[in-house]
């Protein structure tokens, strides 16, 4: 299957890792920055000989991939992903897909239409622990859900918004939730039954002067089933990353899994006690070394099944906008200082340009 990728930054070579592991055919590499390719192929030396282009336009016209993945700034995921739908081309769209309601809907427009796939990429979905506990879910196992906690509680400093201009951005990227929490936002939405209906939060901008958008969120999120979703976002944290980690309390279970990406299951306990913690804690426990995680490689796995069963992608498109909209209730429900509802009919991270502003 002829594979491009679109933007060739810090997380590129996960696709790219991705796409060999895969056997994609790799046909083209695209960034508006020359040195941004050189670094990706230095750092992957497999793919030194593949073209470049610096205009994805171009290179959709003379390359037809199949498969194409988006990883340039969040802000133009929408116009890349519509113009790859438009010209037929299956995409896998970095997290978030959009930063407006709007522009996620003209990305589910086009692929409806056109008859294509689109990814979202919310890889942590496919760690071992997210899965096993996924499994529970689905198995009825913890009878009803009452409410779930997820934090990402990590440490940006001033070095990491200086590596882009577009980074700590309202027009370009959104803030702590937006960025790194959306992740585990998504994986609360998924486990908690995906409709969201109201939301109260504040964000707040603490420790980043530097930055237009917020450096920590806190919100509480009530679903249409009635369980309740906490979520708590921070770049503030002192001394490194600590964690991401998500906890799910039911009638019949409790379950915690935490590490960089909620990668080790940390408590197991089910009334029906079918397995036992200790095996599920060694066995669905995985180390990694990264905070970006392993999940590019099966994300993309599926995708190609997706294309070529003809079925929908695990994380699909519907499942991006989901976790953006969620994002962008509690940017709302902060700025006014009210309970916001969802779904919403319009949002998007501009308009909270000037909310921090000191
Ligand atoms: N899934 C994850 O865990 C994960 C991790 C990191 C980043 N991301 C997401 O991936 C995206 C990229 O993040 P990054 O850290 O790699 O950013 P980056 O700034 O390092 O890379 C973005 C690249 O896109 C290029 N680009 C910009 N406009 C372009 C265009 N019109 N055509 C082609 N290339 C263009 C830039 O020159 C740059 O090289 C963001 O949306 C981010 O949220 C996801």
């Amino acid at each position: 299957m002829k594979y491009a990728l679109i933007g060739c930054g810090r997380v590129s070579p996960n696709h790219i890792v991705a796409a060999i592991k895969n056997n994609l055919e790799i046909v083209a590499l695209c960034d508006v920055s020359k040195n941004a390719v050189y670094e990706l192929k230095e750092k992957c030396p497999l793919i030194k000989k593949v073209k470049t282009y610096r205009d994805y336009k171009e290179m959709l016209a003379i390359e037809s991939p199949e498969l194409v993945a988006i990883a340039t700034e969040s802000g133009l995921h929408a116009d890349i992903a519509v113009d790859c739908i438009n010209a037929g081309c299956n995409v896998i769209i970095e997290k978030p897909i959009a930063l407006s309601i709007s522009d996620a809907d003209r990305i589910i427009e086009a692929a409806e239409r056109m008859g294509v796939k689109v990814a979202a990429n919310h890889q942590n979905r496919f760690n071992s622990s997210i899965q096993k506990i996924r499994s529970a879910v689905e198995a009825g196992r913890f009878g009803r859900i009452f409410h779930a906690t997820t934090q990402i509680r990590w440490c940006r400093t001033e070095s990491y918004y200086k590596q882009a201009p577009w980074r700590g951005t309202w027009e370009m990227d959104g803030g702590a939730l937006m960025n790194q929490c959306i992740h585990n936002i998504d994986l609360m939405n998924w486990m908690l039954g995906e409709e969201p209906v109201e939301v109260i939060a504040m964000t707040d901008n603490l420790n980043h002067n530097y930055i237009d958008v917020e450096d920590m969120g806190l919100a509480i999120v009530k679903y249409r089933n009635g369980a309740y979703g906490i979520v708590e976002g921070s770049v503030n944290v002192f001394g490194g990353d600590l964690e991401e980690a998500i906890c799910i309390f039911g009638e019949n279970g409790t379950v915690k899994a935490d590490g960089t990406i909620n990668n080790i299951i940390e408590n197991w306990r089910f009334a029906d006690d079918i397995d036992d913690e200790d095996e599920v804690k060694r066995d669905f426990s995985v180390e990694v070394n990264h905070i970006y995680g392993q999940g590019h490689t099966p994300l993309y796995a599926d995708m190609i099944d997706a294309i070529t069963s003809n079925r929908a992608p695990y994380v699909d498109m519907y499942a991006g906008k989901r976790a953006l909209e969620l994002v962008l209730a509690i940017y709302r429900a902060s700025k006014e200082k009210r309970a916001v509802s969802l779904p919403l009919a319009q949002a998007a991270t501009t308009d909270f340009i000037g909310l921090f502003n000191k």
